[in-house]
């Protein structure tokens, strides 16, 4: 049967802005929001992260000033990125983080719900994402699940609402819930980057979190593309999202965002635990990049692409862009 809007016109509902509200399909909130912070020890000021205006690296003291304000702005859910100014091969130290985290809990208790991620990328002298062999060509999986396990656990104890590991080492979700159950950290939440792709879109981070990959002394490694996702194999995302989900994560991730719909789409029918979505920096920063060339209304393109993440199947948003959240989707909705 023929819709009866389609003999008369599809335009009738598209009209005035009162019939678009009432006739949307999907709604993005500014609930849905996770902010990203980063950390680091040893700056005396913050320093704005290069592509993300707004953005910063922050301070002790001035990130507990940015989520008051964000708090502010209706943003209670954050991810933290810890970076220690001591880097090292293993045996790394995680207490800068944690002690982030626990200020954070001291100052804001439940008000704030706090994710951390779980990686050693920011911690390493090479910025791999693990500990690696003596010949200097491969991130040994064994080794670094050890550290993460402990990392989570150390972060857990601190008060992190949620951990989220980033890695992308095999094995590392089951080992971390099992350290987790094993500390009394059973009900903290555990977020995987399930679906994390080796992407060229990651690189306002790795300056903000210190965390690219350097040739320095025997290390052979230039990027991470054995570990993390090729662009072109979602079957590689289906399995090691199924696996995660089977080993006891919580909630799953796709990263980046909006290379990857497809994919979101896919894994969101395939597996039904809650779907989070990361719009990376560089995803973020090429729409800012646009804007000041006057090319784009920032606000706008970056709720168009909240709202296609939303469409695919997301129900949680990673994005820079969180704390204009509430404002942006306002505004766009009128
Ligand atoms: C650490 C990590 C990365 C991001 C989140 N966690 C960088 C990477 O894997 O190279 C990227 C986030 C972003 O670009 O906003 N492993």
């Amino acid at each position: 049967m023929k819709p009866h809007n389609q003999q008369l016109g599809l335009r009738r509902l598209r009209l005035n802005p009162l019939i678009r509200e009432l006739t949307r399909e999907v709604r993005v909130a500014a609930e849905q929001f996770i902010q990203p912070h980063f950390v680091i020890d040893g700056i005396s000021e913050r320093e704005p992260v290069a592509g993300m205006p707004g953005v910063h690296r922050e301070t002790a003291k001035s990130l507990l000033e940015q989520i008051a304000r964000d708090l502010d702005a209706g943003v209670n859910k954050i991810i933290l990125f810890g970076v220690p100014s001591e880097k090292a091969t293993q045996n790394f130290d995680f207490s800068f983080t944690a002690s982030q985290i626990a200020s954070i809990k001291q100052r804001f208790g439940e008000r704030v719900w706090i994710a951390v991620d779980v990686c050693v990328c920011s911690f390493t002298t090479h910025g791999q994402c693990g500990v690696i062999n003596d010949a200097g060509d491969h991130v040994q999986n064994a080794a670094t699940v050890v550290e993460l396990a402990r990392a989570a656990v150390e972060y857990a104890a601190a008060g992190a609402d949620c951990v989220a590991p980033s890695d992308m080492m095999d094995g590392r979700v089951a080992a971390i819930r099992e350290a987790l159950q094993n500390s009394g950290h059973e009900q903290t939440v555990l977020m995987s980057y399930a679906a994390k792709f080796h992407s060229a879109f990651y690189g306002p981070f790795r300056d903000a979190a210190d965390s690219a990959p350097k040739n320095t002394g025997n290390i052979k490694l230039h990027d991470r593309a054995t570990y993390q996702i090729d662009p072109a194999r979602p079957h590689d995302a289906l399995a090691s999202a199924l696996r995660d989900a089977e080993e006891g994560a919580d909630i799953l991730m796709v990263k980046p965002g909006m290379p990857y719909l497809d994919v979101l789409a896919g894994l969101t029918d395939a597996i039904p635990l809650p779907w989070a979505v990361y719009e990376v920096s560089g995803e973020y920063a090429a729409i800012e990049a646009l804007a000041e060339k006057g090319l784009a209304s920032a606000p706008r393109a970056h709720v168009e692409a909240w709202l296609g993440f939303v469409r695919a199947g997301a129900s949680i948003i990673i994005s820079y862009g969180a704390r204009h959240a509430r404002q942006w989707l306002n505004d766009s909705q009128q």
